[in-house]
């Protein structure tokens, strides 16, 4: 049997109560396409800084580089500035292991309403630059609590990271329903998504299948609202990528059903992961969804080319998520993290027992 190593950081708030119900799940769809999955707990976030000033092992990326995938909860908690998490562990995760790409689906499922009154199925792709734009780091603070402080930050926008993520997000667009949007702001903005649109528009000369379309960040705010229906790839800047995943999330029913993956095109390791935080005001409670960790877990087996355990897991929990009484709360349902786990679990391994 194949044996696949998987880094699991739970982290903080609702992060180890939704890890610990969906790792049963996670092992059981490997198993199921005949993977032993071999898993390594590691204790990094919010509860780690406190205790030894951070929220990693200095060496956390080597460390995590002999993984073939890592799941990752969230992190935050209330005792801890957000940024000092945000930026000790995710986000130099992200950039020292060159995950340059955030693929952030979103897919409604039979019978979860999101809030758009009559609104249509909903299953677009948001694939976001995850290295640099407004998050890369640069920038920082003069005359420290004085009247006249300034801070500054800085977006890099560079040609290579843009074309990255754009051929990423046209292959993507391939195997899709074949439309691309590009979201900028090269109206009021003059330098980076001036170079953006440039760019793009090189790349989409080599996919003359794919058809594609430039709109302002505004206006998509809009659309995504008014037609998420004919909406397919959405190739973003990693700010714009970020809100806007957590826009098209609240559409099919919430941050609790969203999944990511953060990776490398043509890399193994992967940082798969919920687009949620550790949402502090349900830690503890065991209500939190698993729903969007279960699809981050689908999107690795994806990514390492065990899709049947990736389809094992979006179609078990379909069917669970049929169930009104098997939902959790933020999803109108009654039922805890381990109950809905619990349901998809049984789904998972009744899908084991009969013929694919
Ligand atoms: P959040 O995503 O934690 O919570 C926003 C709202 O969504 C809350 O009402 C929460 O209860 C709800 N929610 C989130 N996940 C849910 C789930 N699985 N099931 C049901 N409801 C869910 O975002 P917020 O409140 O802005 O941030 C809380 C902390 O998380 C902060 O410290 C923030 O920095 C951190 N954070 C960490 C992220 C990460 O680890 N990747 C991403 C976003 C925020
Ligand atoms: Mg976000």
């Amino acid at each position: 049997m194949r044996t696949l190593r998987v880094a699991v950081i739970p982290g903080d708030g609702v992060g180890p109560e939704i890890s610990e119900a969906c790792q049963p799940v996670i092992e059981a769809a490997a198993a199921g396409a005949g993977v032993l999955m071999e898993s390594t707990q590691l204790d990094w976030g919010g509860e780690r800084h406190l205790r030894l000033g951070s929220p990693m092992p200095e060496d956390g990326p080597s460390t995590l580089r002999r993984f073939d995938a890592a799941l990752f909860g969230a992190v935050g908690r209330p005792d801890v500035p957000d940024h000092e998490l945000i930026w000790g562990l995710i986000i130099r995760l992200r950039q020292e292991l060159g995950l340059s790409v955030n693929l952030r689906p979103a897919l409604t499922f039979p019978g979860v309403c999101g809030p758009l009154r009559g609104g249509a199925a909903i299953d677009l792709l948001v694939v976001r630059e995850n290295t640099e734009g407004e998050y890369a780091g640069a920038g920082g603070r003069l005359r420290s609590g004085h009247p006249g402080e300034v801070a500054v930050e800085v977006a890099i926008h560079s040609r290579s990271a843009i074309t990255d993520a754009a051929r990423f997000a046209f292959e993507a667009a391939r195997r899709r329903r074949n439309r691309l949007h590009l979201v900028t702001k090269s109206n009021a903005m003059r330098y980076g998504y001036v170079l953006w649109d440039e760019v793009v528009a090189e790349v989409a000369v080599d996919y003359p299948d794919v058809s594609w379309e430039r709109v302002l960040v505004d206006a998509m705010a809009a659309r995504v609202v008014q037609h998420p229906e004919e909406l397919d790839v959405l190739l973003c800047s990693n700010l714009f990528g970020d809100i806007l995943s957590d826009l098209t999330a609240a559409l099919v029913g919430g941050l609790g059903m969203a999944p990511s993956a953060n990776i490398r095109p043509g890399q193994r390791l992967g940082i798969f992961e919920p687009v949620h935080g550790s949402a502090p005001d349900i830690a503890g409670r065991g209500i939190a969804n698993p729903a969007g960790y279960l699809l981050s877990a689908a999107m690795m087996f994806d990514h390492l080319e065990l899709g049947p355990a990736g389809d094992r897991i979006r179609s078990a929990l379909a069917d669970v998520l049929q169930q009104r009484e098997l939902r959790t709360p933020d999803l109108g349902g009654t039922a805890t993290t381990t109950q809905l786990a619990s349901a998809v679990l049984a789904r998972v391994r009744a899908g084991e027992a009969s013929p694919p």
